[in-house]
């Protein structure tokens, strides 16, 4: 849980201290950094009289950063945290650390020393108010980018920052630097989030009311990015399952219509392919529609409806065949229909078809979210 310590948590009346910070940072691979990281934040909260604690949240980086903040710990607040994750994840990491938070008042930041430690007290201090989460912001006015950021990087982090306009008004949600209180977060079990944007993730789940601190971002200390093309595609996943959140119905409908369009062109290929080598075209047809179905089943499983919850393969993939059956029943049916009944259809065949089409995917959709995709019993969207 995020929000409340359990039993053995480390928290007692001293911990709860209002002047206190916990302030986690995910590292991979920051040996070389954690030294600096910790002594700055140690002279910036001097500076504040701010107590603080620092939560590596560390995911098996095995380069020395354990030994390191171990040594470190003899001398000053600092934890690590050694994920045991299958598979290493920032977003997952940052909530990991939070768990462990002795303090209420939470700073997330990068352990690069991208983010200035000296600004911690400034967001901390814009936590008040109606602003339930302190952005540090790159690009309000006032904030900056230090260093050589290449012009795809620029343009990168424009795009991304462009997507993200209509889930929030901050201008720099992913800027990877805030300050939250652990009561304002969303439950854990209301999160879904992939790869690097957190902070992105608690705003807009969880409605928080953001002010912007414009800071002075810098080029990493030491070592390498982590940001990698599969981080991107991360990024792309993790917008389209906010967006889902945010506006439900009309987000799932256009992603089941997506994964529908490029099953048709399996299922054409699959058509062609099969009469290339022989097959009689009625053959061809009855076959091609099978990789067909089994490609719409399995991307609507990856994706339209990732937040429901899985079950097994075989089960679902029969009912998701039954379900593009009606579908197909359903569209050739009111083909047949409309152009047998309907005057205005009777002289236009063609947009018979397409009304066909559209009801037919509509009974597909509608068989496919409540018979196939089963929803858990409390299910988080707004739908
Ligand atoms: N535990 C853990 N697991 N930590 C990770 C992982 C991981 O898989 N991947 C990265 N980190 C840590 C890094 O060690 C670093 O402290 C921080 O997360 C950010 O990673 P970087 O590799 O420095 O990423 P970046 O500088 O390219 O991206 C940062 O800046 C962007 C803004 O330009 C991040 O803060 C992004 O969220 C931000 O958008
Ligand atoms: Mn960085």
């Amino acid at each position: 849980m995020l929000r409340h310590p359990g039993p053995d948590a480390r928290h007692d009346a001293t911990a709860c201290k209002a002047q206190g910070v916990s302030i986690v940072a995910p590292t991979y691979r920051e040996a070389d950094n954690l030294r600096a990281l910790a002594m700055r934040i140690r002279t910036a909260m001097a500076a504040a009289s701010l107590d603080w604690e620092l939560i590596l949240a560390d995911d098996d980086s095995g380069d020395g950063s354990e030994e390191l903040a171990l040594e470190l710990s003899r001398s000053l607040p600092v934890r690590f945290h050694a994920r045991q994750a299958r598979r290493r994840d920032l977003s997952q990491a940052v909530l990991d650390g939070i768990r462990q938070a002795r303090f209420d008042r939470l700073i997330v930041m990068d352990a690069d020393l991208s983010h200035p430690p000296e600004q911690i007290a400034e967001l901390l201090a814009a936590l008040h108010g109606d602003a339930e989460m302190a952005v540090g912001s790159r690009y309000a006015p006032g904030g900056r980018i230090d260093g050589a950021w290449g012009r795809y990087r620029t343009l990168n982090s424009r795009i991304a920052t462009w997507l993200t306009r209509p889930l929030t008004r901050c201008a720099d949600p992913m800027s990877g630097f805030f300050a939250v209180d652990r009561h304002r977060l969303p439950e854990p079990d209301e999160l879904a989030p992939v790869g690097f944007k957190i902070g992105l993730e608690f705003m807009v789940r969880g409605g928080l009311r953001v002010r912007e601190v414009p800071i002075r971002f810098d080029e990493r200390h030491r070592g390498s990015s982590k940001l990698t093309w599969r981080q991107q595609l991360a990024f792309l996943r993790h917008l389209f399952r906010l967006y889902r959140h945010r506006f439900g119905l009309p987000v799932r409908l256009l992603s089941f219509g997506a994964v529908g369009a490029t099953g048709l062109v399996v299922d054409t290929a699959v058509y062609l392919g099969l009469q290339a080598v022989g097959l009689g075209h009625l053959l061809a047809r009855f076959l091609s529609f099978w990789p067909a179905v089994t490609w719409n089943w399995r991307l609507n499983r990856v994706l339209t409806f990732d937040d429901r919850p899985p079950t097994r393969a075989v089960g679902q993939w029969t009912r998701f065949a039954v379900a593009s059956t009606v579908g197909l029943a359903t569209n050739v049916g009111s083909y047949a229909a409309l152009t047998s009944f309907v005057a205005p259809f009777m002289a236009r065949p063609l947009l018979a078809l397409f009304a066909g089409v559209a009801v037919g995917s509509a009974a597909n959709f509608a068989v496919a979210t409540h018979f196939v995709y089963r929803r858990r019993g409390a299910d988080t969207d707004s739908e």
